[in-house]
């Protein structure tokens, strides 16, 4: 059974110079969470913010914030996102080779612990860390950039995945992130996703409020009347 499923708008697509502003207008409009991107120009061919940025995001809105470091040996620098005032710690199972040791070290810290899957990374990478987990991040695209398309045989990976947490009998979150938009959103969460990660179908859209609320309602199941 997938927990309440929610939004989490990547601010990868807002407006920097206006950062505190365009977090509110999320904040306001159905946003659960901030979904941070963190990439390293190594890992992925793209260079975001670090932790200066995370810390001056942290100052200007009081919701969950999710980091997800695309970045080469999150080891390093686990314990800087954590004390920029971060919950949630994603990194890739591509990027390390102590995956074990680096959830213990983001448990240790007092945040949850998130493992991410490039989208041809098999499900079997998770076999004996998924029950350590709070939450598997299925990229949905290759990771780097904002406004790509959604890969299709994601779907069949989201199902797969809920099926093994299920076997666990424990909670653990499913996100997805990477070309989500109003039209693929109820597909994403019927197929067993619980966090939806949506960067430009909101921020680069011509109302951000509009766009935000119609995406959070198509997440949550009809209403009886
Ligand atoms: C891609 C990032 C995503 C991205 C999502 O590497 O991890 O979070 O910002 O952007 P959209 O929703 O535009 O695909
Ligand atoms: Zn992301």
């Amino acid at each position: 059974m997938s927990l309440e499923p929610l939004l989490a708008p990547s601010v990868l697509n807002a407006d920097f110079s206006n950062i505190q502003s365009q977090l509110k207008i999320v904040e306001e409009n159905g946003a659960d969470w901030i979904h941070l991107d963190i990439m390293d120009g190594h890992f992925v061919p793209n260079m975001t913010f670090g932790p200066l940025i995370v810390e001056a995001i942290r100052k200007s809105t009081n919701l969950y914030l999710d980091a997800h470091l695309m970045i080469e040996n999150p080891e390093k620098y686990i314990e800087v996102y954590a004390k920029a005032g971060v919950q949630n710690i994603n990194v890739h199972v591509e990027a390390t080779s102590h995956l074990d040791a680096v959830v213990k070290q983001i448990k240790g810290l007092g945040c949850h612990a998130g493992v991410t899957l490039n989208p041809a990374t098999p499900l079997s990478v998770l076999d004996y860390i998924l029950p350590q987990l709070d939450m598997v991040l299925i990229m949905s695209v290759n990771p780097g950039f904002g406004g790509q398309k959604f890969i299709p045989y994601t779907f069949e990976k989201i199902s797969a995945l809920r099926k093994k947490i299920e076997e666990t009998g424990k909670e653990i979150r499913i996100q997805v992130d990477g070309g989500i938009s109003e039209q693929n959103i109820q597909e994403i969460i019927t197929a067993g996703a619980d966090v939806a990660v949506v960067g430009s179908a909101i921020y680069s859209a011509p109302n951000i409020a509009s766009a935000c609320q119609l995406i959070k309602t198509k997440m949550l199941p009809p209403k009886c009347t």
